[in-house]
């Protein structure tokens, strides 16, 4: 296993931050996770348009066009040289004062982190996972927005700490106003009468690439799509679920709380869109 970090353009086989950047003291970052398939990198345009759109509704500059990420994330990968890869951008603002403001902060991090993909178990495809409603809430968009992608997830690592001790694979979170959101890293799609449903942006997610794609696939292969904002009872009468995300591609959802969902199996709709979703991976 072969982990190689770009730190500023300098290739290494372990990087090591400042205690004084703003990253490690208070979350003040932004980041992406890109991965290839098939050696290809996949939606990377989509990712880094992301990740600016973040950089920018925090204020922070990021020193790089995306004709050098390419350059940057090429020549890290090549040293890495894994079959697929795993690639995580971080975007710190930078070293400063021990102080929230960050103006003392002269120049942004930019660490790009290449390792091996760490495939999730086929035994998750084949059988789906069990996901827990957990009592720690999303965000609210009004406070710090779940649709920027920055490094502070300490709400959605609670969350993940409340599934496990569950014995649940992950967490669906609930807005303050009780409505469905997201996982701790994912984000939720349920499928009642044969319509696919998820939690439209308004209810505070992250508009996750993933989602995008599948929707769109949903839309191309005739499935019905509704984004809208549901509390956590309309899953009782759900007949499938699934999670989307960059790594973890399209997984089924098969119970929620330990309570089938549907025949508590992988549905059909779910199955094609996990079938389709890979089908455009390899055309990438
Ligand atoms: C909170 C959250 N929601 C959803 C996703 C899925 O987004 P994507 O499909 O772009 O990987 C992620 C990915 O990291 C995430 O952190």
């Amino acid at each position: 296993m072969t982990i190689r970090i770009n730190f500023n353009g300098e290739i290494c086989e372990d990087a090591h931050i400042s205690v004084f950047d703003h990253g490690f003291l208070f979350g003040d970052s932004v980041y992406e996770v890109i991965s290839t398939y098939k050696g290809h990198l996949c939606f990377a345009q989509e990712h880094l348009d992301r990740l600016r759109n973040s950089a920018r509704s925090i204020s922070l500059e990021i020193p790089l066009s995306d004709d050098q990420f390419f350059t940057e994330i090429d020549k890290t990968i090549k040293a890495a040289g894994n079959a697929e890869s795993y690639i995580r951008i971080i975007v710190t603002r930078g070293v400063g004062e021990i102080d929230i403001d960050p103006e003392t902060c002269i120049r942004p991090n930019v660490l790009i982190i290449v390792k091996p993909i760490a495939k999730y178990s086929e035994e998750n495809y084949i059988n789906g996972i069990n996901v827990a409603l957990v009592s720690v809430k999303r965000n609210p968009k009004e406070a710090l927005n779940p649709g920027i992608k920055t490094g502070n997830y300490l709400n959605n690592v609670l969350a993940k700490m409340e599934a496990r001790k569950s014995g649940a694979a992950d967490a669906l979170m609930l807005n303050p106003s009780g409505q469905l959101t997201e996982c701790t890293t994912s984000n939720f799609f349920f499928i009642r009468d044969q319509r696919l449903m998820t939690p439209s942006l308004n209810c505070g997610i992250l508009s996750g690439i993933t989602r995008d794609v599948v929707l769109r696939l949903a839309r191309e292969n005739g499935i019905l799509v509704e984004e809208g904002e549901w509390p956590a009872e309309v899953l009782q009468n759900a007949d499938e679920s699934f999670i989307t995300g960059t790594v973890k591609m399209v997984m089924p959802v098969t119970s929620l709380d330990g309570r089938p969902i549907g025949n508590g199996k992988p549905g059909p709709i779910t199955k094609m869109l996990m079938r389709l979703y890979k089908d455009v991976l390899a055309t990438l």
